[in-house]
């Protein structure tokens, strides 16, 4: 309760309204509710089951190879060959001695809610891909994401993880709203970078190459996901028209990280007014429930973000619950 006064208090003395349309109050107290009637709210218990089914081993695996290959794409084996910036805290994406603990933990994963909001920028109809950065200018970004249903710990297949985020320089693709970017330019609606879907292995994963979100007004950098259903079925033009989703949330970033990327260039040059983690009221609900952090490692080693970055996450959802989601826009092409 203090808590909430708090933050009602500095969004109204700032007088922001990040969403037009939407009310991040209101995107709060939805996700509270709903959090609030979740019986299980971690992957805690999931440890033992994840290590007997080598979805763990695999994971680990998986994430190491993936880190090698685009290292190795990118020309970058030296730079982590050098010892003396191979000791930094990140510099692997966990070994099996790793404790479980660490990475499942309860609180440190990522508990997609049935019906939480997804925020006032979902458009549908967009392209079935792994590689969603077009030709976006900034850091490389790698995301590996695992989806287990949390009442079984079992990974979820086959079905369709759809993400969004906005590009360096804060704006999101594919929709013209006030708050998002240049209201002016109405040729954002033939814009679909940043955005994306993916259907899941067998090991429930899917991975997708984009860059680094920046920031806009009232949020601090995050990335939108959204769990289909099991029955959403692409399109012949390999699009993906489905609301029946059941599971969105969004995961963010280290601060430290943020902040080292926003040094770089096109991030230096937005103009939206910076909101920190500490000072975002959506993070904060959710870190009161999880911990929706991307797990990552520099690619080049040290503390670089020149040579991209590989992040990981795991998410938990019920796969018997759902609802269907608003989409602000139809993507019908560029
Ligand atoms: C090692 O890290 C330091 C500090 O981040 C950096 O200045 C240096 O260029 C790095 N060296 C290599 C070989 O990556
Ligand atoms: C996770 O958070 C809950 C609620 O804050 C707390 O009771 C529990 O001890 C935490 N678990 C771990 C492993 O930190
Ligand atoms: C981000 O997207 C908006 C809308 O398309 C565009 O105007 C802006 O130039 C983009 N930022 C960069 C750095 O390309
Ligand atoms: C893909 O096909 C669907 C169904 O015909 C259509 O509604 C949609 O606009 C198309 N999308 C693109 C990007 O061409």
């Amino acid at each position: 309760m203090l808590f909430f006064s708090f933050l009602a208090g500095i969004l109204a003395a700032s007088a922001v309204k990040a969403h037009p349309g939407a009310d991040i109050n209101a995107e709060i107290l939805e996700r509270r509710e709903q959090i609030e009637k979740m019986e299980i709210r971690s992957l805690d218990h999931c440890a033992e089951e994840l290590k007997r089914s080598g979805v763990l081993a695999r994971s680990i695996a998986r994430r190491q190879a993936t880190a090698e290959k685009l290292r190795a794409k990118r020309g970058l084996l030296q730079a982590r060959a050098d010892p003396i910036n191979t000791s930094h805290k990140s510099t692997k994406p966990y070994t099996l001695d790793t404790p479980a603990s660490t990475i499942f933990a309860a609180n440190t994963s990522c508990l997609l809610s049935p019906e939480v909001t997804e925020g006032p920028y979902y458009v549908t109809g967009e392209y079935v891909r792994s590689d969603i950065s077009e030709n976006q200018a900034g850091v490389k970004l790698h995301l590996d994401i695992l989806v287990l249903d949390y009442t079984t710990c079992k990974p979820v297949p086959d079905v369709f993880v759809e993400i969004w985020h906005t590009n360096s320089t804060g704006v999101y693709s594919g929709v013209v709203a006030q708050g998002n970017g240049n209201y002016a330019d109405k040729t954002n609606t033939k814009q679909s970078f940043a955005r994306g879907a993916q259907k899941t292995s067998a090991d429930g994963v899917v991975e997708f190459s984009t860059i680094f979100p920046g920031h806009y007004t009232g949020r601090t950098a995050h990335v939108h996901a959204f769990v289909h259903s099991s029955t959403a079925a692409a399109q012949a033009n390999n699009t993906l028209i489905d609301t029946s989703g059941s599971h969105v949330g969004q995961f963010f970033f280290d601060q430290s990280l943020i902040t080292a990327v926003e040094k770089t260039s096109p991030y230096s040059g937005n103009r939206q007014s910076l909101t920190t983690n500490a000072q975002d009221g959506i993070l904060k609900e959710e870190s009161k429930v999880g911990d929706p952090f991307v797990n990552y490692v520099y690619l080049a080693g040290g503390e670089s973000v020149a040579g991209g970055l590989l992040g990981w996450i795991s998410f938990g959802i019920d796969p018997k619950a759902s609802r269907s989601v608003r989409a602000a826009a139809k993507f019908s092409g560029n």
